[in-house]
């Protein structure tokens, strides 16, 4: 849904930067070890999620050496060296630093280390996928203006309910405001217990491209901060890209072309050109869209004009997923769920992807209508915040929607590409 910007919104992100200020540049919580220089450590998703990841963390000064060895189950160490550089934004300065790690073996348990100097983090778990299967929770909006303190509940809650499920995607605005530095910390610090163990995959939303003034501006700090798979555009690295896990080619996309075109034109066009290679060069049985907005135009619900209901994102990208075989498109942005099931041709159906608007997982939630047409499925109202769970195998893929009681809202399955 659209942002709501106000004056309101602003005067309190810049009362709380002052007092973020005031507390220091980095919270305790988010340093790895007492006393070191290694900050947010998280574990990044790579192309080929059976034998590489990235390895990244913040650090306040330049560091000569950083490492990460990992240990397999034998003992075995293997080292490996990586790069930092200065990032400033937000009127601070720190170094990023990013290790790949790309010489594992399929379906491994590792341990990894950072030493950054001499300095050295626990050991963290790192587990290679295989090419049988899938696990992933999938977390909407985290975006809060309570500290980010919901996001942590929520993230925190499926975590130790999935304990073996080890990696999580957010489906874009992680934070409400893109150049706040003290919300970045707040929402890394809220998942920090789990942050270097878990595989990350993120998604750009609309709200990691505003600036202090709520103003578009090119989202550096998502930018930066995560170093997604390549996608060999020299224009908009790390906007979109894909990868494999197990069965399951991930496709991620960016939905913010109205927001980055006035500053860099371009986006759409390449990425769709991009989208078809990618899906065409892929040979894994199913093809999994995550975008952040959702494709229902809720201001223009009862249109006489059949396209009404769909909205600008809907009709640039939904004709292609119909051609490419898609066979499931999760967005969020709406901070409601919504099954929309079996769409094509722009039309209700029983083939075409199933569409899933995933939900919210932080404090802000929207008004949002029902579509008699496309929304299938709703949780009960009001709704709370929510998260889902996927698995899938080469036959069979499940998805579950949680409601914060644990109780299951929703559950899907689809067989060999058909819902049942
Ligand atoms: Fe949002
Ligand atoms: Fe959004």
């Amino acid at each position: 849904m659209a942002s709501k910007i106000n004056r309101r919104s602003f005067l309190k992100v810049f009362v709380t930067g002052i007092f973020s200020a005031i507390m220091g540049k980095f919270n305790k919580s988010s340093a790895a070890a007492a006393g070191s220089d290694i900050y947010m450590p998280r574990q990044l998703i790579t192309k080929d999620s059976t034998t590489s990841r990235t390895i990244m963390w913040h650090s306040r000064n330049p560091h000569a050496s950083l490492r990460v060895d990992v240990r397999d189950s034998g003992g075995n160490v293997s080292s490996y060296m990586g790069s930092g550089g200065l990032f400033q934004d937000d009127g601070e300065s720190f170094y990023i630093n990013k290790v790949l790690i790309n010489r594992l073996q399929p379906g491994i348990r590792y341990t990894y280390q950072i030493i950054q100097d001499g300095a050295t983090t626990p050991w963290y778990q790192l587990e290679t996928s295989d090419n049988e299967k899938m696990e992933a929770l999938i977390f909407p909006d985290s975006q809060c203006s309570d500290g980010y303190v919901t996001w942590g509940r929520v993230a925190s809650g499926a975590f130790n309910a999935h304990p073996n499920i080890n990696m999580f995607i957010n489906m874009g605005d992680l934070v409400d405001n893109g150049e706040a530095a003290y919300q970045w910390r707040q929402w890394f610090n809220a998942i920090a217990a789990y942050m270097p163990s878990k595989i990350f995959v993120p998604l750009m939303g609309n709200h990691e491209t505003y600036n202090l003034s709520w103003k578009c501006r090119i989202p550096h700090a998502f930018l930066n901060f995560f170093a997604v798979p390549d996608n060999e555009s020299t224009v908009f690295q790390r906007y979109y890209y894909s990868f494999d896990y197990g069965p399951v080619h991930f496709i991620m996309l960016n939905t913010q072309f109205e927001e980055i075109d006035p500053l860099k034109p371009g986006l759409m066009e390449e990425q769709l050109q991009w989208l078809h290679g990618d899906v065409e060069a892929s040979d894994k049985p199913w093809k999994i869209v995550l975008m952040h907005k959702d494709i229902i135009n809720y201001d223009n619900l009862g249109s006489s004009d059949p396209m009404g209901e769909i909205d600008e994102v809907g009709k640039r990208f939904m004709p292609h997923f119909d051609e490419l075989g898609i066979h499931l498109v999760f967005t969020a942005h709406q901070h409601t769920y919504r099954r929309h099931g079996h769409i094509y041709n722009f039309e209700p159906s029983d083939k075409g992807p199933v569409y899933v608007d995933t939900g919210v997982a932080g404090n802000c939630r929207y008004s949002v209508p029902r579509t008699q047409r496309f929304d299938k499925i709703m949780l009960p109202q009001p709704e709370t915040d929510n998260y889902l769970t996927i698995r899938a195998t080469s036959t069979d893929i499940s998805v579950q929607c949680y409601l914060p009681d644990g109780q299951v809202g929703d559950s899907f399955v689809l067989t060999n590409s058909k819902q049942v």
